[in-house]
């Protein structure tokens, strides 16, 4: 979603902003814009629709420059993407950039409009701009408090970065809802949406929090509260292994196909960190919570997207596994439903950037309703989701860049897997043997790499697609929520219509999609329910469905030419949907490849959806 970068210096900052953007593209965008103001106080502002190149290419046009500057990546919610849609926004002497919607704007707009402001763009953001000059003509004090006068006639959620040209040596920046950090440099200072885009300036960050509104110039750092307090807000310094190295995708053409074979690492990466003497342990949670999770008795899953197929997974386990009773939902439902909580119940929120703004406003409505406590499962470790609940477990997936999740989602599934083990031996489940499920797990990795050389036959599967609208997708058991994975990575990257279905649901409907040249692809496992999927395929085949079949090559089919089976290595049931989550990935990115669509920022997608 929209990207933020602000730098005040002492020198010329135009190049530290346009490569924050570059640097921000990952999040998905439709237009770029930047504007920089001298020492002469002269302002200088370029907006453009697309990719950050053509901005750089313009900026180089008109030779910018500047010591003070914000730079913003839009991803349209209020007005088309356009040039005049495009931040910064401006009023007068005010310019700014925001991230957010302002969800009360069109009252705002014929407010300011009686005032005599006429309005250049449909956005909510210039709005703000308006609201910030109008308050300064007011009463023209220091802008911090003309923003503080602002805020409370927001609603919504935001962060804003402000440059005053009559006042160009500082910046000011507030937060409610959207996430806004600010770098420490060299007699310069940042401001950022995510502090990737600061990488190449500082390591040094400081994490606003709700309310905050902060001013910096490029010796001074000032934070104010939301009650209107100077307070200091603690400094991290970054040891991030997420490093320049992880933006380079060298030699793979897109990051989608870097974190797809990134996998096996990662998920190696997890296991090891939550293994000690070949049992799980999972210290990461605290020394006491092997006493909370005695109490345990029902898990409430909140998630989006991928990350929800991670809770659909995850329920099959704990209530097979660990015996508790679990309820996952989708966050952008349940934040708006009465929901009762049940006895004992354990909120666990799953999320790749933990700034999903769904998932965190459930784990905020849930914070007073009698939850024994809240869990994230997260793969950034400084994300708003980490910050703000009880407990936390990292996946050790590396920063995934590609807007469709892969690496984040196996690692996500294989962590749940070790907690939900553990959680049953804590609660003395005996059923299982862990150091036999830790043994499958270790071995895990290498399983995947082998799903990694069918590449050339995905590949060449994949090539069957370029015509094709439509896709069905099936399993059952753990593998129907991997069905749902591989439509939404097939639809997500290659824009074809692709849905997902439990198999033993086709005859409720689905069949009459059936005919000949409609390709069904079934993931298929050796478990219990391989008879029954089998009848399925069967329904499919006798309709004429083209099958395209992923299943381990000790599975036999009936021949046909309607079928054409791609055989996997077997795996331990347990963990077939972390396995088959991949040649899913590889299916997809490989179909998008050929439909030449753009992989990586796929259109209308952001990697963090913050609004
Ligand atoms: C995954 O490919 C998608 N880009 C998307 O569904 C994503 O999983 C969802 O937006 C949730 O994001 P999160 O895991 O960062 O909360």
């Amino acid at each position: 979603m929209c990207g933020i970068i602000g730098a005040v210096a002492q020198r010329n900052i135009v190049n530290i902003l346009l490569e924050g953007l570059r640097l921000l593209e990952y999040r998905g965008y439709d237009s770029a814009g930047l504007a920089v103001i001298n020492h002469n106080n002269n302002l200088q502002y370029l907006r453009k629709v697309g990719k950050v190149n053509t901005l750089v290419e313009a900026v180089k046009q008109y030779s910018l420059s500047g010591e003070t500057g914000i730079a913003h990546t839009r991803w349209a919610t209020h007005g088309n993407p356009t040039e005049s849609n495009a931040h910064p926004h401006i009023s007068n002497n005010i310019i700014i950039v925001h991230n957010g919607i302002i969800e009360n704007y069109q009252l705002l707009r014929d407010i300011l409009r009686q005032r005599g402001y006429s309005f250049l763009s449909e956005t909510d953001t210039e709005v703000i701009a308006h609201l910030i000059h109008w308050e300064q003509c007011q009463k023209n004090n220091l802008l911090t408090q003309v923003i503080q006068r602002v805020i409370p006639q927001l609603h919504g959620t935001y962060s804003i970065v402000i440059m005053d040209n009559l006042n160009p040596s500082r910046l000011v920046a507030a937060r409610s809802g959207s996430p806004l950090i600010i770098g420490r440099g060299e007699e310069a200072n940042f401001f950022a949406s995510d502090q990737r885009a600061l990488l190449p300036v500082t390591r040094r960050f400081i994490f606003l929090e709700e309310g905050d509104i902060a001013e910096i110039t490029n010796k001074t750092i000032c934070i104010w509260n939301n009650i209107g307090k100077i307070v200091e807000r603690a400094e991290i310094v970054y040891q991030i292994k997420t490093d320049m190295k992880d933006i380079d995708k060298s030699p793979y053409c897109h990051y989608m196909q870097k974190e797809i074979y990134e996998q096996p690492l990662a998920i190696k990466n997890t296991i090891e960190k939550h293994l000690c003497s070949g049992l799980i342990t999972m210290a990461e949670l605290g020394p006491d919570i092997d006493i909370l999770l005695r109490q345990v008795q029902h898990v409430q899953i909140i998630a989006c997207g991928t990350s929800y197929h991670s809770a659909m997974v995850s329920r099959y386990w704990l209530e097979a596994l660990a015996k508790l009773p679990c309820d996952i939902e989708i966050a952008s439902e349940f934040r708006y439903r009465k929901s009762i909580v049940r006895s004992g119940s354990l909120l666990i929120t799953l999320s790749q950037s933990g700034e999903t703004a769904d998932t965190l406003a459930a784990l905020r409505l849930t914070k007073n309703m009698g939850y024994l406590g809240s869990l994230t499962i997260c793969n950034v470790a400084c994300s708003t989701l980490v910050r703000e609940s009880d407990f936390v477990l990292i996946t050790n997936a590396g920063t995934e860049i590609s807007v469709a999740s892969t690496k984040s989602f196996t690692t996500q599934l294989t962590l749940l897997l070790m907690f939900v083990i553990y959680i049953a031996r804590i609660r003395g489940i005996n059923k299982l043997s862990e150091k036999q499920i830790v043994h499958a797990l270790q071995k895990l990795p290498s399983c995947i790499e082998q799903i990694l050389l069918l590449d050339q036959a995905i590949k060449h599967l994949a090539e069957v697609f370029i015509n094709k609208e439509h896709a069905l997708f099936l399993g059952r058991g753990t593998l129907y929520p991997i069905a749902m994975e591989g439509a939404l990575k097939l639809k997500e990257i290659s824009y074809i219509h692709a849905e997902a279905y439990a198999a033993g649901e086709l005859k409720h409907g689905p069949l009459a999609l059936i005919n000949p040249g409609m390709p069904v692809i079934v993931i298929v496992s050796n478990n219990e329910l391989l008879d029954k999927l089998k009848s399925n395929i069967e329904e499919v085949r006798t309709r004429g469905g083209q099958l395209y079949i992923f299943a381990e090559k000790n599975i036999t089919f009936t021949k046909s030419k309607e079928m054409k089976v791609i055989f996997l290595p077997n795996i331990e049931p347990l963990l077939a949907p972390i396995y088959y989550a991949v040649p899913m990935q590889m299916l997809a990115y490989h179909i998008a490849l050929i439909k030449g669509t753009d992989v990586d920022q796929p259109r209308n997608l952001a990697k963090s959806v913050t609004v």
